[in-house]
């Protein structure tokens, strides 16, 4: 027997991705199941991109095009980075990639060696530990909780924090639990930072444009003491109901930048430049983008009332983001709730632990989806359930 490679072969599959898929096959056969575990905007691509993507390829713009991305979507990122994050990246420090996922990716190869640690906060996006161990490095949870609104204190990174730290991600409008930044975080993340000179800070900030009612996203990057090592993680899925397109982008220093060049030249080699082309229309989008925020928003707050009525539910108020962050005090942990829901009451979600969730008692339900898939899911746990 061959043995492939050790690092690759024990990483855990995606849950999200293999509930996703599992709940897909199931609904074949039941279709009354409701689908809430993945995190894909149920919106078309606003027409103008499309047409923008379909008006480049047949204008023959289908070949190799510079690895870092077209001229003209760096300057455009590097103007919005500017004047909407008080982040001031060059057009050179700009790299688009195929997908926020791949940026991530990106930055985690081209800051860690093997045996470096790198910190992440739970509840936190289910990919960060497994790229952090594919590049040879160990990931360090710091636990947030539910009970301190999953505040970020500089006391617990501190804490977490060893010779051998190299890295800290954070992700915010965050994934799954809906939260944003408060003042207190960021100065207690950019307090950690000035203590720490030897940590990079990738801030994937992908739900970047869905936020609710006056909460305010800001860019660690706009912290000028540190941001020449925050690495900006962004990307067009989510915004811009763009999944499908693979269409990402980081921005960081002149020496992290060399460093991915070499990466993704004998990898990608580039991200499809009609793509990008495209990209440039997106940018364009406010309206559209609006419109889809709203429609989330609405969706939210379907779930905060209908969900916080039920005996055993708690749900926390999205700030960003399209999650449901939803605790069960069912007297099952978070895997158990999520089957007993499944088999009770057809609905679907992903259980904290795929998050790292520590207190495992939490589920995550996207209201990506229509607000009709909303009111049955209320109407079976309340059928389930009973209300408080
Ligand atoms: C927190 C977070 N970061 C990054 C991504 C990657 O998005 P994409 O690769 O589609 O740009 C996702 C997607 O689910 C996410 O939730």
């Amino acid at each position: 027997m061959i043995e492939l490679n050790r690092t690759i072969s024990s990483l855990t599959p995606s849950k999200s991705v293999t509930l996703m898929e599992k709940t897909k096959a199931m609904q074949k056969v039941d279709s009354s199941i409701i689908n809430l575990t993945g995190g894909e905007p149920d919106f078309p691509t606003p027409a103008p991109i499309c047409e923008e993507a379909y008006r480049q390829m047949m204008a023959g713009y289908t070949h190799y095009i510079d690895g870092p991305g077209i001229m003209e979507l760096r300057e455009a990122l590097a103007k919005k980075l500017q004047e909407e994050n008080g982040a001031f990246y060059t057009p050179d420090q700009i790299f688009v990639t195929p997908g926020g996922k791949f940026a991530v990716y990106l930055a985690v190869q081209s800051v860690m060696n093997p045996g470096d640690e790198a910190i992440w906060l739970t509840p936190g996006w289910v990919s960060y530990p497994s790229i952090i161990e594919s590049s040879g490095g160990i990931p360090v949870a710091v636990h947030l909780k539910w009970d301190e609104d999953y505040r970020i204190t500089y006391e617990a990174l501190a804490e977490a924090t060893t010779e051998k730290t190299k890295l800290l991600i954070i992700n915010y409008p965050n994934n799954p639990t809906g939260k944003v930044l408060s003042e207190t975080d960021r100065e207690a993340l950019a307090r950690y930072m000035r203590d720490y000179p030897n940590v990079v800070l990738i801030s994937d900030e992908i739900y970047e444009h869905i936020v609710y009612d006056d909460h305010k996203v800001v860019s660690m990057a706009s912290y000028k003491d540190i941001a020449d090592r925050v690495i900006v993680v962004n990307g067009f899925s989510k915004s811009y109901a763009m999944t499908g397109w693979r269409l990402g982008y980081m921005a960081c220093s002149d020496a992290i930048f060399k460093v991915a060049k070499k990466l993704f030249q004998h990898t990608m080699s580039c991200t499809s430049g009609f793509l990008q082309k495209a990209a440039l229309v997106a940018l364009e989008c406010k309206e559209e983008m609006e419109q889809m925020r709203q429609s989330y928003d609405r969706r939210g707050q379907i779930l905060y009332e209908g969900l916080n009525q039920l005996k055993g539910v708690e749900m926390k108020k999205p700030e960003g983001a399209f999650y449901a962050w939803v605790k069960f005090d069912l007297g099952m942990d978070s895997q158990q709730t999520c089957e007993y829901l499944l088999e009770q009451a057809k609905i679907s979600g992903v259980p904290g632990i795929a998050y790292g969730e520590e207190d495992k008692v939490c589920v995550r339900y996207s209201f990506a989806s229509s607000e009709e898939c909303l009111y049955n899911m209320i109407e079976n746990l309340t059928a389930l359930l009973g209300k408080k």
